[in-house]
């Protein structure tokens, strides 16, 4: 492949994941006001986005074995947790923009179980085996993750245990 494709095929990566997330948040919105036909649009079409972003991503052949995926996994959310986030967290804070280190509070307090999580998948891939069948909680207001037993409220913003979605 051609240097600029490469780039480019990137850049589209890039561009379809976005749409793929908004589509998806969209399709909640309009659910919300009973739209449920505008709802399913944004749903499909979000589909069709994620299959634009993986063909690009396999052509670019950036899809590894899940060791690997793991690894990039792991840095990937190391380098929120410990370069961006707290680099737009001062921002925000020199700001006093509440609402935003709000919002980027929720996100580092996942990122910090989600390496974790990865971390043990890695471990126990690297042993032979599969990641333990415990199952995992994720908070829908503010996305703190944890796996093992389903907690009664949300350590990171309160929300009720029963609201957790689990996987
Ligand atoms: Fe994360
Ligand atoms: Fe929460």
């Amino acid at each position: 492949m051609k240097k600029i494709t490469e780039k480019n095929l990137y850049e589209a990566f890039r561009g379809e994941s976005e749409a793929h997330m908004r589509y998806l948040i969209y399709g909640e919105q309009a659910e919300s006001r009973g739209l449920v036909n505008t709802a399913r649009l944004f749903r499909s079409i979000a589909f069709a986005e994620y299959v634009h972003a993986r063909n690009h991503l396999e052509l670019l052949e950036d899809i590894g074995d899940t060791g690997k995926n793991l690894s990039r996994s792991i840095r990937g959310e190391q380098y929120e947790l410990e370069e961006m986030y707290p680099a737009f967290d001062l921002v925000a804070k020199m700001h006093q923009d509440h609402d935003s280190v709000q919002s980027i509070h929720y996100a580092i307090e996942a990122e910090k179980n989600h390496a974790l999580l990865y971390g043990e998948a890695s471990r126990a891939l690297a042993a032979g085996r599969d990641y333990h069948g415990a199952p995992i909680h994720i908070c829908p207001a503010c996305g703190s993750t944890a796996a093992g037993e389903r907690a009664r409220a949300c350590p990171v913003c309160g929300q009720p245990g029963q609201a957790f979605i689990q996987f």
